[in-house]
């Protein structure tokens, strides 16, 4: 168990990320929000649960951004124990790969793989100068990908290679880090019922009812930030690089 440290959740405004702010600081931790949009609410609920929490506003997708959220948790927390790279976008428009633009390529390529492997960059190399201060204590890294990492979505393709980068960034960052205790996961949701699933919920709603997900529910925020809270909470200190799919079984194969 990590006990009493600080955590960096990007993209937690809302949705997933708010919810595995508010399980982070019930677990004990502080909390640093860093998003682009206003997060007063998580703000809110991870005081209510007894932590101190900091909005930073800011794109993990520019590199001062990033640079200014962590010179900020230094100044406010003074250590970083937890990052868990949340923020994501989907394509502006569902279209097809014949007829992606390089714009939106770009775009969705910087916030969901660039951004965040830049960040975790950053972040590894506070926790290693950490290190001396806290020799035994638990340091760990949270990657949230999708089951587009792998399930060929040719109306987005853009998002599926920005996921399946996340995935191979985190055997990289795995293999690198696991000398200094730091280890790193790779959380996979299915179908959550957020504001990004929100457009398509009618297509999902009815795929879910058909038998698409052997658990045939939708999945919330909360199954999520469970899965994120089993990897901070030390009962899987001897596994790193591990993917933990959190998709009601939709990765199955049945015959
Ligand atoms: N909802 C799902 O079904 C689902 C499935 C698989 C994976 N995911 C992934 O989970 C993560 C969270 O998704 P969600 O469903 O909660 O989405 P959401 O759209 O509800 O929330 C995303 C949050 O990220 C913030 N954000 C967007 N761009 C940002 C940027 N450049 N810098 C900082 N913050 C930024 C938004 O303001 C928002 O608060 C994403 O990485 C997404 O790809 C979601």
């Amino acid at each position: 168990m990590i006990v009493a440290g600080a955590a960096l959740v990007t993209g937690a405004a809302r949705g997933i990320g708010a919810a595995i702010a508010v399980e982070l600081a019930r677990r004990g931790f502080d909390v640093a929000v860093f998003d682009v949009a206003d997060a007063g609410q998580t703000v809110a609920d991870v005081s209510a649960a007894g932590r101190k929490a900091l909005a930073i506003v800011g794109d993990v997708a520019n590199p001062a951004d990033r640079a200014a959220a962590l010179a900020e948790i230094e100044a406010q927390f003074g250590r970083l124990d937890v990052l868990v790279n949340n923020a994501g976008v989907a394509p502006k428009v569902r279209a097809g790969i014949l007829e992606t633009t390089e714009e939106s390529y770009d775009r969705v390529m910087a916030i969901n793989l660039k951004g965040p492997y830049f960040l975790t960059q950053a972040v590894a190399n506070w926790m290693i100068r950490q290190r001396p201060d806290r020799p035994d204590s638990p340091m760990c890294i949270v990657n949230i990908s999708s089951v587009s990492a792998y399930a060929a979505s040719v109306g987005r393709g853009e998002y599926c290679l920005s996921k399946a980068g996340v995935s191979m960034a985190t055997k990289l960052w795995a293999a690198c880090l696991a000398d200094c205790g730091i280890n790193v996961y790779e959380i996979r949701p299915g179908i959550i019922r957020t504001d990004m699933t929100a457009v398509v919920k009618e297509k999902y709603d009815k795929l879910i009812a058909d038998g698409l997900t052997p658990i045939d529910r939708w999945g919330e925020p909360e199954d999520v930030a469970k899965a994120v809270g089993a990897c901070v909470g030390g009962d899987l200190n001897f596994s790193t690089g591990e993917v933990i799919n959190v998709d009601g079984g939709f990765h199955l194969r049945t015959l």
